[in-house]
C-alpha cells in the first residue's frame, strides 16, 4: 500500500496528525518522501490492524491476507465496501493522585490501539503531571479549563463530551467519584461527564482506607446503579506506604475493559436484542391507574450490559425514573397493550428478555373522565386479561432464537418458575424470590435462580448490575457455543 492509500485508510491527513501527534507540515513531508518515519510505523501498523488491514509492521507493505468467501483479501474487501471503521474517540479524564503518572502510559497504550485520545486534566491531576507531557503523548491539546475562551472557540466543552465514543476516568480520585455521583458540574471534567451520552469507565485509585470508606462505597454503588463501569482498583503496596485495595488497575486491564465498551466491539456485535423493563400503568379513569413497584433497575441494567457487549438493544420500558442506558434505543410505553405493540415492532430480534412487571389485568371501560365519588356504593371495576407479552413472543412467527422471561415468586420459587417456563414457552426463566425479607422490587440487589431446559442454578444476592453481567455472560456462552 502506498503512503496516500495508508493516509486515506486512516481517515485522512488530520487523523494521521492526531495519531502521530504531529502537525500538517509533517504529514506533507511524509507524502513527499513517500514514507513514514521509522518511529511512526508501529502506530500506523496498529491503527491499520484495528481497521482489519494487515500490513508488514516494518515496511507497511500489504500482507497476503487470507482470502474471504468472495476470493478477495479482507483488506481489499473492506476497502471496496467502505468498511474501515471510524477511529474510536476516547475522552480520558485524569484526576488527582500519585497514580496520575500511570495515565501517561495509558495514553500511549490507547494510541497503540489506534484510538484517538482527548484528555481532560483536572486541577488535581495537574499537580502530578503536566499538560505538556499529556499533549506530547496524546498528540492533541490538553483540556483543563471550563471557562477558557480559547478552548470554547476551538472545541466547546459540550462537543468534547458529545464527540466521545467512550469516557475513561483514570485515575479516578475519591473526590472525583463523589462529585460525579452527585451530578456536580463545576469544572470541565465533571461537566463533561454530566453532558456525555457515551458509556463511562472508571478506574479508581486512592488510599485503601479512602476506598473502603462507606462514603466512597456508597458513591461507587450510585455510579454502578447508573450503568457506569469500573475496572479495579487492584490490591497491593501503595505509594502512601499502606497495603490494600486502591491501586490503579494495570493500564492493559483498563484498555481491555475499554475495548469491550467501545461501540462496535464486544461479543454480541451484530445481535439485535429486545428487553422489556419496568411496570405498566393500567388506567382506572383519566387520572388514576393501577401499577406495581417495579423500578426498571433490573431490566435497564440488562439492556446496558448487553449494549456494552455490542448488541443493538431496543428497551421497551414502562414508566420509570431510571435514566436511559447509554447506546440503547428506549421506547417508552404505559400500558401492557402498548408494551406488546412496541415489543412486536422490535422484532425480528435474536434475543428477547422480558424483565418487565406487566399488569395481568386492565380495567375494562376505563374512560378519560375522573370517576366521581358519590354517596352510594364505591364503583365496581371490571377487569379484562392483558396480553401476555412473553408468551406471545415465545410463539411468534419471528420468535427470537433465545427468549428469556423473569418470574417473581413468593413460594416454591423453582417449582413455580419451571412451570412458568413451560407454560409461557420461553427458553430460560430468571426466578427472583420476592417473598424474602430483602426487597427485590425497587431495590439495588437481586437474588435469582436461572432455570433452563437442563436445570436450575442459583446466583447469590448481588447487585442488579452483576445479575445483568452474569446473564449477559450466559447469553454469550449460549449464542457462541450453542
Ligand atoms: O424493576 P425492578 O424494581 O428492578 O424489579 C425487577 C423485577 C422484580 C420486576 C424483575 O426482576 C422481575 O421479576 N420481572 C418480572 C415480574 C413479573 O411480573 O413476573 P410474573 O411472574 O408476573 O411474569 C412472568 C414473566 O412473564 C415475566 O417475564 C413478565 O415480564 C412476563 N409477562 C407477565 C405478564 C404479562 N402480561 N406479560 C408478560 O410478558
Amino acid at each position: 500500500m502506498n503512503i496516500d492509500d495508508i493516509i486515506d485508510q486512516l481517515g485522512g491527513a488530520a487523523a494521521v496528525q492526531t495519531l502521530l501527534g504531529v502537525g500538517p507540515s509533517a504529514v506533507s513531508n511524509y507524502r513527499l518522501r513517500g514514507a513514514f518515519p521509522e518511529y511512526a510505523r508501529v502506530r500506523i501498523w496498529q491503527a491499520l490492524k484495528a481497521r482489519g488491514i494487515h500490513v508488514n509492521p516494518e515496511t507497511l507493505a500489504d500482507l497476503d491476507t487470507p482470502p474471504t468467501a468472495s476470493g478477495q483479501p479482507a483488506s481489499a474487501l473492506s476497502h471496496a465496501v467502505g468498511m474501515p471503521q471510524k477511529t474510536p474517540q476516547i475522552l480520558l479524564i485524569i484526576s488527582g493522585g500519585i497514580a496520575a503518572y500511570k495515565a501517561l502510559e495509558l495514553i500511549r497504550r490507547m494510541k497503540d490501539q489506534g484510538w484517538a485520545v482527548r484528555v481532560i486534566l483536572t486541577k488535581g491531576g495537574a499537580q502530578f503531571i503536566t499538560p505538556l507531557s499529556v499533549s506530547a503523548l496524546s498528540g492533541d491539546k490538553t483540556y483543563t479549563d471550563l471557562f477558557s475562551l480559547t478552548d470554547e472557540a476551538e472545541m466547546g466543552h459540550i462537543r468534547l463530551a458529545r464527540d466521545a465514543d467512550l469516557v475513561v476516568i483514570a485515575p479516578a480520585s475519591a473526590n472525583m467519584m463523589a462529585r460525579i455521583s452527585h451530578g456536580m458540574a463545576d469544572d470541565l471534567a465533571s461537566t463533561a461527564v454530566l453532558a456525555t451520552g457515551a458509556p463511562i469507565l472508571i478506574a479508581p485509585a486512592m488510599n485503601p482506607f479512602m476506598w473502603a470508606n462507606p462514603a466512597t462505597q456508597a458513591n461507587t454503588a450510585i455510579l454502578k446503579s447508573r450503568g457506569i463501569s469500573f475496572v479495579g482498583p487492584d490490591s497491593g503496596d501503595m505509594a502512601c506506604g499502606e497495603d490494600g485495595a486502591g491501586r490503579l488497575a494495570d493500564p492493559m486491564a483498563i484498555i481491555a475493559a475499554a475495548e469491550r465498551m467501545l461501540p462496535g466491539q464486544g461479543k454480541l456485535q451484530g445481535k439485535q436484542v429486545l428487553v422489556t423493563s419496568g411496570p405498566t400503568h393500567e388506567p382506572i379513569d383519566g387520572v388514576r391507574y393501577i401499577a406495581n413497584r417495579s423500578s426498571g433497575k433490573q431490566g435497564h441494567a440488562i439492556a446496558a450490559a448487553l449494549a456494552r457487549e455490542g448488541a443493538k438493544v431496543t428497551l421497551v420500558s414502562g414508566p420509570v425514573t431510571e435514566p436511559p442506558p447509554p447506546s440503547v434505543q428506549v421506547v417508552a410505553v404505559t400500558t401492557a397493550q402498548d408494551m406488546l405493540d412496541a415489543s412486536l415492532a422490535a422484532l425480528p430480534a435474536d434475543i428477547a428478555i422480558c424483565a418487565a412487571a406487566v399488569a395481568d389485568w386492565a380495567v375494562d371501560g376505563a374512560g378519560a373522565s375522573k370517576l366521581k365519588k358519590t354517596d352510594g356504593a364505591p364503583p365496581e371495576l371490571q377487569f379484562r386479561e392483558n396480553p401476555d407479552i412473553l408468551a406471545t413472543i415465545s410463539t411468534h412467527q419471528q420468535r427470537p432464537k433465545l427468549v428469556v422471561g423473569f418470574a417473581a415468586e413468593t413460594d416454591d420459587v423453582i417449582a413455580y418458575a419451571k412451570a412458568k417456563r413451560a407454560r409461557k414457552g420461553c427458553d430460560w426463566i430468571l426466578a427472583n424470590d420476592v417473598g424474602q425479607d430483602q426487597p427485590v422490587f425497587g431495590a439495588d440487589e437481586n437474588e435469582v435462580h436461572l432455570i433452563t431446559a437442563s436445570g436450575a442454578s442459583h446466583w447469590p444476592r448481588m447487585s442488579k448490575h452483576d445479575v445483568a453481567k452474569y446473564l449477559t455472560d450466559a447469553i454469550i456462552k449460549e449464542i457462541t457455543h450453542g
